[in-house]
């Protein structure tokens, strides 16, 4: 069977990756796509948002049985359920159930209806009151906007004053435009960041290995937040106790709101978590791979990935065995200079000899002829897959130093504080 993805980041790149190794995959396709994938993928100018022309492509291309969607907007705008209109087969969440990343504020009303640990909160429409309750709150604060906003809408606020701009920006200046209609106000919740990915068919859940991302742009968690400058798996904090205690209090009582709700999530579910000695509390919920996770976490899966989106399709992933390598993965994500603020495109990207199991992701990369040229903030994701993070670490970071173009700048500390 064709497969058609759809987006064209390094999460898109990792989808391809782990589609072209099933022997039932014959041929991929990719809209748009980037640089990298085009070795593996047919890739064609067609925007993730451009459903006409995506469903265009769709009936000139028969043999494709598969759309397996990457990025949030499609989804929230229902890009699945507008293909399975047509009659073509779709992996991801339709455009009800993807409101569990689409609208902050439903997700932390399910949480709090159905007893899901997260941060306290309030949600406000009205711009005065949400800056009188920012006037009794105690900081850190954490101010989001309601709809998506390119991983830019979650605002921490030290003060009052920050808690203020971040409110006018959102709700006044229109910042992120209707996606700021609405704010959730949420208490900060410091501690450990892990993500939990989870196939999900709508009845069964299974989740993926740990891994964690790096989101800001310097060393030590330091600077701006970006779109995640690197990830590794598994995360040690994840122990096998701690995994059953996020299975039993987060991840299948999701499952269970959502059939309570009357919403079937059929695709990917990500859970980001924050774990201190307090405890485990939801931060977010995502409704697909995240970006960098998957770069880290599709290299270790063992089981075919074509056989689990089909098998969630159909709804019989209780009968679907998933089974994972007993191996680490690091990815470091190489930027634009500038990246996450203003950079240039279009410079030549050098490429030594890389070790042969380097993996390399493209995230922001299209080609020319013969050679690659950046063209998005983050360029590339180095990965490697080894017996431990110390090890894919170091095998990564050596092979950087085979790669450059200008302006490019990364984290040195990817997989280093891994407790
Ligand atoms: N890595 C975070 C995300 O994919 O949203």
């Amino acid at each position: 069977m064709d497969i058609l993805i759809i987006g064209g980041g390094g999460r898109e790149h990792a989808l391809a990756y782990a589609l072209k190794k099933s022997p039932k995959v014959e041929k991929i396709y990719c809209l748009p796509g980037n640089g990298g994938i085009s070795q593996i993928a047919e890739c064609a100018p067609i925007g993730v948002m451009e459903f006409d022309k995506i469903i265009e492509f769709l009936k000139q291309h028969p043999s494709i049985g598969i759309t397996v969607v990457g990025p949030d907007d499609p989804l929230a705008a229902g890009i699945v359920d507008e293909l399975q209109k047509h009659g073509f087969k779709a992996f991801g969440p339709c455009k009800e159930a993807a409101m569990i990343e689409g609208s902050k504020s439903f997700a932390k009303n399910l949480m709090k209806k159905y007893n899901i640990p997260t941060a306290s909160y309030e949600v406000f429409d009205d711009y005065h009151k949400a800056r009188e309750y920012a006037k009794q709150s105690s900081f850190p604060l954490v101010v989001k906007a309601d709809g998506l906003a390119l991983g830019k809408g979650v605002i921490i606020c030290n003060n009052l004053k920050e808690a203020e701009n971040a409110l006018y920006d959102i709700m006044v200046a229109e910042r992120f435009g209707k996606a700021g209609k609405k704010v959730v106000v949420e208490e900060y919740i410091a501690g450990k960041e892990v993500s939990i990915l989870a196939f999900c068919d709508g009845k069964t859940i299974k989740p993926m290995v740990s891994s964690q991302d790096h989101k800001r742009v310097f060393d030590d968690d330091k600077g701006l937040n970006t779109g995640g400058m690197g990830a590794f798996s598994p995360t040690p904090i994840y122990t096998p106790e701690v995994a059953d205690k996020v299975y039993n209090s987060i991840i299948l009582p999701t499952l269970n709101a959502m059939k309570a709700e009357g919403l079937k999530f059929k695709g990917v579910l990500y859970f980001g978590l924050i774990i201190n000695e307090e405890g485990i509390h939801v931060l977010e919920y995502n409704a697909r791979f995240g970006d960098p996770e998957t770069q880290v976490v599709l290299p270790l899966l063992k089981t075919d990935l074509f056989d689990i989106i089909q098998a969630i399709i159909d709804e019989r992933l209780d009968q679907t065995e998933i089974e994972w390598l007993d191996k680490a993965a690091v990815c470091v994500m190489l930027a634009s200079g500038g990246y996450p603020l203003e950079y240039q495109k279009g410079y030549k990207i050098n490429i030594g000899k890389l070790d042969d199991d380097i993996i390399l992701f493209h995230s922001g990369t299209k080609k020319t002829d013969s050679e690659f040229r950046t063209s998005g903030g983050r360029v590339l994701g180095v990965t490697a897959v080894k017996d431990s993070v110390e090890e894919a670490r170091k095998a990564v970071y050596g092979n950087i130093s085979k790669i450059n173009f200008e302006g490019m700048h990364y984290r040195k500390d990817i997989g280093i504080k891994n407790d």
